[in-house]
């Protein structure tokens, strides 16, 4: 188990620096980050840590082997030959592989994955005369291939599916934001510094309410991976067992001290009641109903909350290209502007646009903005 390995944690573009930062505080070693990713070193448990606590990562890869590979039929050689797949998965097991490149590969990529996949199996009926079956969505192993250029790396996910579906939104609204994107967006906003002083957090057009959860998870300091049914690393042969359920066991330690005592921090509100209920359901999933209020309530009528002179709101307002039209948006932002001003003296603010060019940003007051973050364009 003391054994160092090399892990790639992946992201969304825009996210590598504060994934960099976050790896640290989760004991990786010689975190190094590249375009959508941090590489870093670690035992197991490093990694099973990673998968268990990452806010920001989409997924934890284990690199098996690299090797140059200029045709698919290359690639398929290679995989059958320099992996031993039965140490990975058993025969009657179930498999997944996806394929990722950069822009100067030339591979299709579903013939390349094809490729693969024909490899691993192969390599099995070869040995064994049996071979494993194919589970595009709840695999036993996802094995993941990426190529640069003309070189290849073969790796396992650990994550199984993306770490960014924490299994409490079911619902998710018309234009929810990615749950790690919500917590970069936070983290960017400053959010863990003031919930350590035990602020409050508003969202006043909160839709499914994923900044809200993701605002909760970290002040109560909440393993955002608790909550997911299936991880890759739990069906590996190679799965240490122990040193993962110790992980578990000490974050719902933590969960139970991070909630205990606390009353309502939270306050989403939206104009549309239908999602308000889906909000409250994803919150009631979460286990976090008890400490979020949500009302169904027009931005115009937005006011700070009695209990508290300050905190932070953060808000990611309806945009033109996927809700609504442009024209109408204009009167909104002004009116977001006009409420911060009002009611929020003492506050911060975030507010989170995907608008490219951000052309409603200056119907808000400038002074009152902590930080206006844009959309990375994958995110
Ligand atoms: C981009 S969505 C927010 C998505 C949310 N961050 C999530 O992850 O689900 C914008 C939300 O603003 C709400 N909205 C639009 N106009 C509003 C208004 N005038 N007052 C309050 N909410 C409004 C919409 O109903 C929608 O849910």
């Amino acid at each position: 188990m003391s054994d160092t390995f090399t892990f790639f944690a992946t992201c969304p573009k825009g996210v590598e620096e504060i994934l960099y930062q976050e790896l640290i505080g989760l004991r990786a070693r010689k975190p190094k980050q590249t375009k959508a990713g941090v590489h870093f070193k670690g035992t197991l448990e490093t990694a099973y840590r990673v998968c268990l606590w990452s806010r920001l990562a989409n997924r934890i890869l284990m690199p098996l082997e690299h090797f140059m590979a200029g045709t698919p039929d290359d690639l398929y050689n290679r995989v059958r030959s320099l992996v031993n797949w039965h140490d990975h998965m058993e025969t009657d097991g179930t498999l997944a592989v996806d394929f990722t490149a950069d822009r100067s590969n030339r591979f299709h990529s579903h013939y390349a994955a094809l490729r693969v996949k024909d490899a691993i199996v192969d390599q099995f009926n070869e040995r064994f005369g049996k071979r494993p079956s194919i589970d595009t969505s709840k695999p036993d192993i996802r094995v993941n291939v990426h190529m640069k250029q003309d070189r290849a790396t073969i790796s396992l996910d650990l994550s199984g599916d993306s770490l960014h579906k924490r299994g409490y939104r079911v619902e998710g609204g018309s234009a929810p934001l990615k749950e790690n994107l919500a917590a970069a967006i936070l983290i960017r906003a400053g959010w863990p510094d003031i919930a350590k002083k035990g602020g409050t957090l508003l969202d006043p057009m909160c839709g499914s309410g994923t900044l809200l959860l993701e605002a909760a998870m970290m002040a109560f300091d909440i393993a955002p991976g608790l909550g997911r049914k299936c991880l890759g690393l739990l069906k590996w042969k190679q799965h240490d067992q122990v040193v993962w359920q110790n992980l578990v066991n000490e974050a719902i330690e933590r969960e139970e001290r991070g909630t205990e005592g606390k009353n309502v921090l939270f306050f989403g509100f939206d104009a549309d009641k239908q999602i308000i209920t889906q909000a409250e359901s994803n919150a009631s999933r979460a286990g976090l109903l008890e400490f979020i209020q949500f009302n169904c309530r027009d931005l115009d009528t937005l006011k700070a909350p009695g209990i508290s002179e300050s905190g932070l709101v953060i808000v990611n307002p309806p945009y033109g290209k996927r809700m609504g039209e442009k024209e109408a948006l204009e009167s909104l932002y002004r009116c977001l502007g006009e409420r911060l001003k009002e009611c929020f003296s003492g506050w911060q603010a975030s507010v989170f646009t995907a608008d490219p060019e951000s052309r409603y940003m200056n119907k808000i007051s400038p002074g009152r903005i902590l930080s206006e973050q844009k959309r990375t364009p994958n995110g």
